[in-house]
């Protein structure tokens, strides 16, 4: 258990640069054009004991904070007012949280994207009461990445999420320092949330008009803050991009249309970089660019309607025509020179054949998987443990939804039978699902077996998720038993 003290002696240790960012409050004067810095939140401070446990403690708590210049939002934080900061552990490293809640509700803090032993997923089933302490903690068994961390409590993720809570899990391996990837967190290394909100005219964050796809913003917050700009000293910066929406995609491209490489998704690194002019992002994807810049030159992040809709017909209504600025760039007169840009990253074995016939599949229509929605009471499949599976989803109806396993990282085999495109290439924990369409899906389930505490299948736009859009699997041992633990579910309205 760290103490408060140990705690803010640990925050004193980070470098003055990431502490400024810490309380999310811009710490320099306002700039001439309205923008201001984007914040960078700190590492999260962590100790080792003897053990080897790299140890860190996160408080979820209420806060208010300077969303919109010159306003004060009340929103929630993890050990801040809004966001959280960045939880960083290398592949092979035992981690452990002290997670308190003081929050006036209670909340679940969710490893998204992490290869977790089920009962420390921090789905619905692992509720932290108010005031209440949490204490998970696993070995990270994975490739390098982009992962991050959000309540999950089901029925309320939307509005959780949407009050702030939400911090990126950087997880390190040799692979940045082999392949001259920018590594210096916070100067060329760049977390990036993006997020959208709408705000009441007395400066809360609106969660009212729910739309079919969850509250869509009108104004965009990047780290926490609306209008940001990154001062980049750096001829190539690293953006890693976190959709932190709930229920809004992002088509993101430079304003001036330069292409940037694209060197990882959501469960790391590609087999290859690829350079690309624009990403789509669905809620809860993730994706790592490169982007080269001259010295003195503005660049704006900016996110474009999205190509074709997607077959989606409402589209409008959904945001899906939308363009925001999304992020300045602004290059210093003289830029620190970068290594060659990277091309053969990680290869990627494949875990079957694109031909492999589905153990499973997945039909998304309105607020159900497969017909049904879901019961925190009901086990919808079990796993056999160390097995691989190939699971065929579809998206039935035409409403924009997408597919989330928690556990794995999958690759995806074919969409509608075809190869996938270079981005939709490597470890992906969230796929994009436009209508009529069929993704196949392939990922190995290969230990964690639990009899009792299940993990989540769903869709990551977070009202859909609240609305019931979800289920839930077992992974088991050969000879184990499903034992779910029956939940009071009185009280409980995802109607
Ligand atoms: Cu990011 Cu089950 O979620
Ligand atoms: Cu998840
Ligand atoms: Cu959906």
């Amino acid at each position: 258990m760290v103490s408060r003290r140990g705690f803010l002696t640990g925050l004193a240790l980070v470098p003055v640069a990431y502490a400024a960012g810490c309380s999310i409050q811009p710490s320099a004067p306002a700039s001439t054009t309205g923008t201001r810095p984007l914040p960078i939140p700190p590492l999260a401070p962590s100790t080792v004991g003897a053990d080897g446990v790299r140890r860190f403690a996160l408080r979820a708590q209420p806060g208010s904070t300077e969303m919109v210049r010159g306003i004060q939002t009340p929103t929630w934080g993890y050990s801040g007012s809004v966001l959280g900061p960045t939880v960083r552990a290398r592949r092979g490293e035992q981690v452990a949280f002290t997670i308190t809640n003081d929050l006036p509700e209670a909340t679940s803090v969710h490893w998204h994207g992490m290869h977790v032993p089920a009962e420390f997923d921090g789905g619905p089933h692992q509720m932290i009461a108010p005031g209440a302490v949490w204490a998970p903690g696993w070995t990270v068994q994975q490739h390098a990445a982009t992962l991050w961390y959000h309540p999950h409590p089901h029925g309320a993720t939307e509005k959780h999420v949407q009050r702030g809570l939400s911090g990126f899990f950087l997880i390190d391996d040799d692979s940045a320092a082999e392949f001259g990837l920018p590594r210096e967190y916070g100067v060329d290394d760049i977390p990036l949330v993006i997020q959208d909100r709408r705000f009441t005219a007395d400066g809360r964050i609106d969660e009212s008009d729910t739309t079919d796809v969850g509250l869509l913003g009108d104004t965009i917050v990047t780290n926490g803050i609306t209008d940001a700009h990154l001062t980049v000293t750096t001829e190539r910066v690293r953006l890693r991009i976190l959709n932190g929406s709930s229920g809004r995609l992002y088509n993101l491209a430079f304003a001036d249309g330069r292409p940037f490489q694209l060197v990882a998704t959501d469960g790391g690194l590609l087999s290859e970089s690829v350079a690309l002019e624009q990403i789509q992002l669905s809620p809860g994807e993730r994706a790592e660019l490169l982007v080269t810049l001259r010295p003195g030159e503005n660049v704006t992040l900016r996110s474009l309607p999205i190509t074709d809709r997607t077959g989606v017909d409402r589209a409008a209504e959904f945001g899906f025509d939308d363009t925001f600025d999304i992020l300045t760039l602004r290059a210093a007169d003289a830029l620190r020179p970068a290594a060659d840009l990277p091309t053969a990253l990680v290869p990627m074995t494949p875990l079957a054949a694109a031909t492999a016939a589905p153990t499973r599949t997945f039909d998304l229509q309105w607020f159900m998987i497969n017909n049904r929605r879901m019961d925190m009471n009901r086990i919808d499949m079990t796993i056999p443990v160390d097995t691989t599976e190939v699971w065929s989803v579809r998206n039935k109806d035409n409403w924009p939804h997408n597919f989330h396993v928690h556990d794995v990282q999958f690759q995806i085999l074919a969409i509608d039978g075809d190869p996938p495109p270079p981005a939709l290439s490597g470890w992906k924990d969230t796929v994009y699902t436009a209508p009529d369409t069929t993704y196949t899906l392939a990922m190995h389930f290969a230990d964690h077996a639990d009899p009792t505490y299940p993990y989540m299948y769903h869709c990551h736009l977070l009202h859909h998720e609240d609305k019931g859009m979800m289920g839930q699997f077992l992974v088991l041992a050969p000879g184990q038993q499903p034992a779910p633990m029956a939940m009071d579910m009185s009280g409980m309205d995802h109607g």
